[in-house]
């Protein structure tokens, strides 16, 4: 009997993974509306480890309470009750040899709970709020331009974010600089018409990435990891690709190379994998990202074929597959794969709050 690719175990920044299966950061928006993890939470993420997955990521948790919260119910790791919260689920998860990474992220104009956001510029917004998040509907508001003392405040959001996450026995962090969120933002020429140095060439652009990674090695341990995720698509722009495809890839991926993350994760939001930057050079996105950045990677989005995932980490193109909507609907995933059992399809219902939404 041949194993899966997917089965095989891997060094990660020196921690032993004992596989390459993922589990995608999910909001869920069902934490308290003190950003506490719910003990229906902590049943939820119990179940992706005892299922046998190598790496679990957490869904985006706020940084702080100035401006970075998504929604009513996102859980923070901000608050002393948050730390206590996130430390008492990572014991559970870590008890089944899990690694257990938070994701560290602030909604900047995306914020579906502020009333007043901030973003690199006052740009409004692509699409409408999420409605099963909470929140409200509609258009989102007309963002504020970030002055440099916002961006400072924000920076410090993240750093003080990831020093919570070792007091809560995270294994690392993952910044989200994907999906359309205030990284995101200021990656983004369309949302971030900035004349200062956040603004213009792409060095520019990518410097809050770059102050926010350093400014959490500043107050973290060596062997505490700092991943980053990055994406083309956005959760209100899905159809948006980095213009000119492998020119752009390339010039971000230089920034990338410079704060040396200890893994990239490449979102496939709005797309699959197998179609994310095939560009004129043939490669795919995650396969340029490895060979650039040389650090390991994870790709995603709809890698649950376990044919795609296996040709993916046997050519080269990563180290690591994440599942979204596939580990929703199989929290077993690699129990399942080493026992030849079918992977379950995923229905839109397994991606609501949990009910009932506590107070
Ligand atoms: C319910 C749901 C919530 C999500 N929330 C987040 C999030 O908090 N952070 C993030 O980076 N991506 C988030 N995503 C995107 C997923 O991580 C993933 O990129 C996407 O689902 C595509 O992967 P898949 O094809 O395996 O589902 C979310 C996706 C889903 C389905």
């Amino acid at each position: 009997m041949t194993t899966h690719p997917i089965l095989a175990s891997f060094e990660l920044a020196s921690q032993f993974v004992k596989n390459r299966a993922v589990v995608a950061p999910m909001s869920r928006a069902s934490a308290t509306l003190q950003g506490v993890p719910t003990a229906a939470m902590h049943a939820y993420y119990e179940k992706f480890a005892a299922g046998g997955f190598g790496i679990i990521i957490t869904e985006g948790l706020y940084t702080d309470t100035v401006a970075s919260q998504a929604y009513p119910h996102q859980p923070g790791i901000v608050t002393p009750a948050q730390i206590t919260g996130w430390r008492e689920l990572a014991t559970k998860v870590k008890a089944h040899g899990s690694l257990f990474i938070a994701q560290l992220m602030h909604a900047g104009a995306l914020s579906q709970h502020l009333t007043h956001t901030q973003a690199p510029s006052v740009v409004t917004p692509l699409g409408t709020k999420l409605r099963s998040y909470g929140g409200g509907e509609g258009p989102f508001p007309i963002p504020a331009a970030m002055t440099a003392t916002d961006i400072r405040i924000a920076v410090e959001g993240y750093a003080n974010a990831a020093k919570n996450a070792v007091a809560a026995g995270f294994h690392g962090v993952e910044v989200h600089a994907a999906n359309g969120y205030l990284p995101d933002q200021f990656l983004t020429a369309y949302t971030n018409l900035r004349e200062d140095e956040y603004g213009g060439t792409i060095p520019n652009r990518f410097r809050i990435i770059a102050e926010i990674l350093a400014a959490i090695r500043k107050v973290v341990s060596a062997d505490f990891m700092v991943g980053l995720r990055l994406s083309e698509g956005k959760v209100n722009d899905d159809h948006y690709r980095w213009p000119d495809g492998a020119v752009t890839a390339t010039a971000i991926l230089e920034e990338v190379i410079k704060v040396a993350p200890d893994y990239v994760h490449i979102s496939g939001e709005g797309s699959t994998w197998e179609k994310l930057g095939v560009y004129d050079n043939n490669e795919s996105l995650t396969g340029m990202a490895k060979r650039m950045v040389k650090r390991p990677v994870i790709a995603n989005g709809g890698l649950e074929d376990l044919a795609v995932a296996g040709r993916a980490l046997q050519e080269g193109h990563t180290d690591f597959i994440s599942l979204g909507k596939a580990a929703l609907a199989n929290p077993d995933f690699p129990v399942r794969v080493a026992a030849g059992l079918p992977v379950l399809p995923f229905e839109r219902a397994m991606a609501a709050p949990f009910p009932p939404l506590e107070a």
